[in-house]
């Protein structure tokens, strides 16, 4: 029998919680009052009155002085294992050999200006080629994962003399106009007028809402439309994605093969975007490894700065570096030596501490773990996880038997979760992401299901809205 996909949420605000939860929901008023004392409430008030609001963050959570390891510590002195980072703590905060890379070259050379490079910055470029799997053996650097989108949908344009991408519904390639053309969340690209002209939108790898209602494992049939969407355009320059989801959406082994022939056969570049989910996360340093499959160009970002510096990199072969009378990207920061030295540090660390097996093994346990509470929580849609990235659907049954996102319930966990030590976001509305630091020990790891067990058991089981 097929899973129904389920059916939308009425909630107005909905629509924009696809990238995270809101801070302008009912929900974090009550968390706020009840746990948000006087001198944290006076900055954040100090905070929104010097900064523009937005709706996934000012005016803000909470207020912090630290970040260590897996962990954060508010001015309260509250700890929580961060299981959000914004995804830059693949070798977890302030990691003492990043920190002193990034001292060390504050006195050395603290600035590269454009027309003149630096050793780390070359040091860089060759680690990163080296690392990178396939023919992917040029790189360009940006100072941050939208800029870097950025460059990549102009390389790509140049190189292959066409204007179109296709890209993915729900999905986030950074917040710019560019970006946010491809991107696919209503609360990037609703309301600013017209974006890029030929940017298509096909359906993600994603069983439970999947419009093709092809059930509770995906049957492909996003992939193949996406090959028929380049058919029929016939001059797509890119197809843009991540190559999963930070949602989670893990798609199944063949969909990237599938749609890698595809833009062969199209003439069409893949661009495959691994801002959140590269440098091991997934448990393999780059997701698309997984699959079987080599880009036209992949971009990191988020912890290539070990989660000090910004930085981003675009990684390319040699055929594409047709560009050369154009800048592409020429940003300022784009060789900072800080920022490199950073990336080095962070990059030496990943292979001496061997974060990308402990990412695979620590994943699994999770896994393991969470379908065990699955069996335990009817709350509980599905369970899934590639690596470090983990995601709990939450989901009720209406009476008529179809099944509902758990869009308040989802948010109830994450605040019982912050009050127990827990810090997550919640994507999609229902999908509690779950993305630790890389370091995570495995007593650190029980703590943080204990604490979801726990917030999942109060929050209840109910079966209808
Ligand atoms: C998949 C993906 N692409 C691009 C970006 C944008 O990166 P940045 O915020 O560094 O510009 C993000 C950031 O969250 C992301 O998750």
């Amino acid at each position: 029998m097929k899973t129904p996909p389920l059916c939308p949420a009425p909630d107005a605000l909905d629509v924009f919680r696809a990238e995270g939860d809101l801070n302008l929901s009912p929900q974090r008023r009550v968390w706020a009052a009840e746990h948000i004392g006087p001198a944290t409430q006076a900055l954040l008030d100090q905070d929104a009155g010097h900064f523009l609001h937005q709706s996934l963050s000012t005016p803000c959570l909470n207020v912090l002085r630290r970040a260590e390891g897996a962990w954060i510590e508010d001015i309260d002195g509250r700890r929580y294992l961060d299981f959000h980072g914004n995804c830059v703590h693949q070798v977890g905060f302030a990691h003492p050999k990043v920190v002193a890379a990034v001292k060390h070259q504050l006195d050395e050379l603290c600035f590269c200006p454009r027309r003149y490079t630096c050793e780390p910055a070359i040091e860089l470029g060759a680690k990163l080629t080296s690392l990178a799997p396939g023919n992917l053996n040029r790189v360009l650097l940006a100072p941050g994962g939208t800029t870097a989108i950025g460059m990549a949908l102009k390389l790509a344009r140049v190189a292959t003399g066409r204007f179109k991408f296709v890209s993915l519904w729900d999905s986030f390639h950074g917040a710019s106009l560019d970006a946010v053309s491809i991107g696919g969340e209503a609360a990037f690209r609703q309301g600013v007028g017209p974006l890029l002209p030929g940017c298509e939108h096909v359906p993600p790898a994603e069983p439970m809402r999947c419009p093709f209602r092809c059930g509770k494992v995906c049957n492909l049939t996003c992939a193949d439309y996406l090959a028929y969407v380049l058919e029929k355009e016939g001059d797509v320059a890119a197809v843009v994605a991540e190559t999963v989801r930070n949602t989670p959406f893990i798609p199944p082994p063949e969909y990237w093969q599938r749609i890698r022939a595809a833009c062969d056969k199209h003439g069409t570049l893949l661009i495959l975007d691994e801002i959140p989910i590269g440098l091991g996360r997934s448990g393999k340093l780059f997701a698309f490894e997984h699959y079987g499959v080599v880009p036209d160009m992949v971009v990191l970002g988020k912890g290539l700065g070990g989660g000090i510096f910004p930085l981003a990199a675009l990684l390319t072969n040699e055929a594409l570096d047709v560009a050369g009378q154009m800048s592409l990207g020429h940003y300022t920061h784009e060789k900072n030596p800080v920022a490199c030295a950073a990336a080095l540090a962070t990059l030496q660390v990943i292979e001496e501490e061997n974060l990308v097996e402990r990412a695979r093994e620590m994943g699994a346990y999770a896994l393991e773990k969470m379908r065990e509470l699955a069996t335990r929580h009817p709350l509980i849609a599905d369970v899934r996880g590639l690596g470090l990235l983990l995601g709990i659907e939450l989901a009720v049954t209406l009476p008529d038997g179809q099944r509902q996102p758990a869009i308040a319930q989802a948010e109830q966990v994450m605040y019982e979760a912050l009050k127990r030590g827990l810090n997550f976001k919640v994507t999609m509305g229902n999908v509690l992401t779950l993305t630790p630091a890389l370091v995570i020990t495995r007593e650190e790891m029980d703590q943080a299901l204990a604490i979801l067990d726990e917030s999942l058991r109060l929050v209840g089981t109910p079966t209808t809205v």
